[in-house]
């Protein structure tokens, strides 16, 4: 939730700046660009500029900011803060946009996250004869962090410190002061913020797209620290003024990765790259002899060796990841796994202890929900393990170990790309496990991991013929509502397929077991409703293919239009299915990694042709940092 941004340099726009120096608002304004997919309720920026604090901000999307400055320009400077938001503690309003003023307008303050004890606090001040303009928490932290530099420390890192003191919750914040020309100082506590290492500049971001476009050098911060760039310097401390250490690394991505690439959209973009991701995330994981082998774990082989029951946690696309990883891992490994939403996990007393392995699935490593469970799980004793694919973000950091997808920043607030690449991810970690609790020799696992790497190109070939359900989409643009329906690995496929298509295209869409069909969803079933059912393969477990088959029919003799997902060579659907996408041949638990794509293919579609923005769907927000 909530893009944020910093910079500090020396050389303003329009200066004759050398080869690594920028002008504030330039950098700030295209670290919004790049971090606009975190939220896009309104957008604002601050700079200081000839001794004093400016600021512009428009609620809406960043072009409406980008219009505020065209109409209203900025003085060229060298420090900025930027900020888009997606709306907690107030509405989308110009008003309630970040940045907020306080100390007579000398100090601008941008916040992601929520402060818990805003309420309180707000008290406090307006007893001190404070006035607020917003409906915001953040702007509570701004008049508590100006009150404090104000009458306790005319120091800028100091007066955060304290101000960090009292406030509860979740925040990343950042802030300038009139007073300190070249100073940006930022203080973060289970949110996101980055630091980005220039020459002669420095950076700031929610993430490192945030910056990516002028440096690799990042650092990532650990739990309450504050940190205070200027352009020849970066300091860390923890809330108390303790001399504290960041994590410094080098992004593996470049600026071009964040780009459309000629796509029309980032999801169009991200579908299509899914063969990379999922080659990527195998990439390097055998030995010369064919071993599996997964370095990254870090947790003792005989600590796994003893788990007797696993746990995935995750939200959204990345917890029906889980449950499709699920079906694979408990049926090489033989041991009991259960997934479980996250946000759920913490408040039902799980049982949970030193021989549970939890696994953590998670894009962007800074969902709230899924970390505050990682947290819950590791103080019953447990193993954590993160399935991520962002580098030096908060889960893996928190957890015993990481495995890494290599699927590349997925810009999109729809996940796609990144859900093939959790499964693949998965799928190697349960193999793992297998081999190493003796359930699977060594020729058995390398039997499926062959398999595995011949998927990239079966995704490929269901891309090339991407155009044929770019046409059933468009057949459908009038649609209210689409059921969805499978069984087995099928089942979770079902339930990615319409969350795609909730978010995309805002059509009701429901996914169903199958089997649960005639227990109450067939009501739903009238003349003409459209229903695609993942179909399972035939040359897998009979029993399964055609229990999915008769479930066709039953809907079908109720008037359903019905959209099968097949197998290629699978006849016995032909005579049931109104539609039928042919997906290529593959042993029946590798199949999500194919029938998702076209129920992904169809949601972009759709969405697109009624003409949604299919990058930045309505009230969300790609990294959900709050809970
Ligand atoms: O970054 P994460 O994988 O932890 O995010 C989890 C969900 O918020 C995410 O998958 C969400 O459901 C997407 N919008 C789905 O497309």
């Amino acid at each position: 939730m909530c893009g944020i941004v910093g910079y500090v340099g020396r050389t303003k726009a329009g200066d004759a700046a050398s080869d690594h120096q920028h002008g504030a608002l330039d950098v700030v304004i295209e670290g919004l660009r790049r971090l606009e997919y975190r939220g896009y309720d309104s957008a604002g920026v601050a700079v200081i500029s000839d001794g004093h604090v400016e600021s512009r901000k428009k609620s809406g999307k960043l072009t409406n900011l980008l219009a505020e400055l065209e109409a209203d320009p900025l003085q060229p400077a060298v420090v900025g803060i930027g900020h888009t938001r997606w709306a907690t503690h107030g509405g989308p309003t110009d008003g309630n946009a970040h940045p907020h003023l306080a100390d007579d307008g000398k100090l601008a303050v941008i916040h992601n996250g929520i402060i818990e004890n805003f309420a309180p606090l707000k008290a406090e001040l307006l007893g001190k004869g404070y006035q607020f303009k917003s409906e915001t928490d953040t702007e509570v932290a701004a008049v508590l962090l100006g009150d404090i530099y104000r009458n306790q420390v005319r120091n800028l890192s100091e007066a955060m410190q304290l101000a960090c003191q009292r406030l509860e919750g979740a925040f990343t914040l950042l802030a300038i002061h009139a007073d300190q020309p070249d100073v940006v100082v930022a203080a973060r506590r289970n949110s996101p913020l980055v630091v980005g290492l220039g020459e002669g500049e420095n950076f700031l971001g929610s993430d490192v797209s945030g910056f990516i476009d002028y440096t690799r050098r990042a650092v990532e911060l650990g739990q309450d620290q504050i940190v205070t760039i200027t352009p020849d310097s970066v300091e860390i401390t923890d809330f108390f003024g303790a001399p504290a250490q960041g994590h410094e690394y080098k992004v593996d991505w470049d600026a071009t990765a964040a780009k459309k690439d000629g796509y029309p959209s980032f999801m169009e973009k991200e579908i299509n790259e899914q063969p990379r991701a999922v080659r990527e995330t195998l990439l390097g994981r055998t030995d010369t002899d064919g071993n599996l082998m997964l370095d990254e774990l870090r947790i003792d082989e005989s600590v796994l060796r003893s788990v007797d029951k696993i746990i995935v946690i995750a939200c959204g696309t990345a917890a029906y990841a889980g449950q499709v990883a699920r079906y694979a891992i408990e049926h090489w490994c033989r041991v009991p796994t259960e997934v479980e939403l996250a946000h759920e996990f913490r408040y039902r007393d799980p049982i949970v202890d030193e021989k549970t392995l939890v696994i953590a699935i998670s894009q962007s490593g800074e969902t709230m929900d899924t970390l505050m469970a990682v947290r819950y799980a590791r103080e019953q004793g447990a193993k954590v393990l993160a399935i991520c694919n962002t580098n030096g973000s908060t889960i893996p950091r928190e957890s015993d170990a990481v495995l890494y997808t290599h699927a590349g920043p997925e810009i999109a607030v729809a996940s796609t790309k990144a859900f093939l690449a959790q499964i693949t991810a998965a799928y190697l970690l349960g193999l793992y496990l297998a081999q190493l609790r003796g359930n699977k020799y060594r020729d058995e696992v390398a039997d499926v991991l062959e398999d595995l790497g011949r998927i990239p190109d079966k995704i490929q070939q269901i891309l090339d013929r991407a155009d044929e359900v770019k046409k059933l989409a468009r057949d459908f643009v009038d649609a209210k509502s689409v059921l969805f329906l499978g069984r087995h690995v099928g089942f979770p496929v079902a339930l990615e397929g319409a969350l795609k298509l909730k978010e995309l295209a805002y059509i009701h869409a429901e996914g169903f077991a199958a089997g649960e069909l005639k227990h109450g969803p067939i009501a739903l079933i009238e003349e003409g409703q459209p229903v695609f059912v993942v179909v399972p393969s035939p040359r897998g477990r009979d029993s399964l293919h055609s229990k999915v088959v008769s479930n066709i029919q039953e809907i079908r003799a109720r008037g359903a239009v019905t959209i099968v997902i097949a197998e290629e060579g699978d006849e016995a659907v032909k005579d049931y299915a109104n539609h039928v996408i042919y997906v290529p041949q593959t042993p029946t638990l590798l199949a999500p990694l194919l029938t998702t794509v076209p129920l992904q293919l169809f949601a972009c579609e759709l969405a697109s042709s009624k003409g949604y923005d299919v990058d930045q769907p309505r009230n969300l927000a790609k990294s959900v940092t709050v809970e």
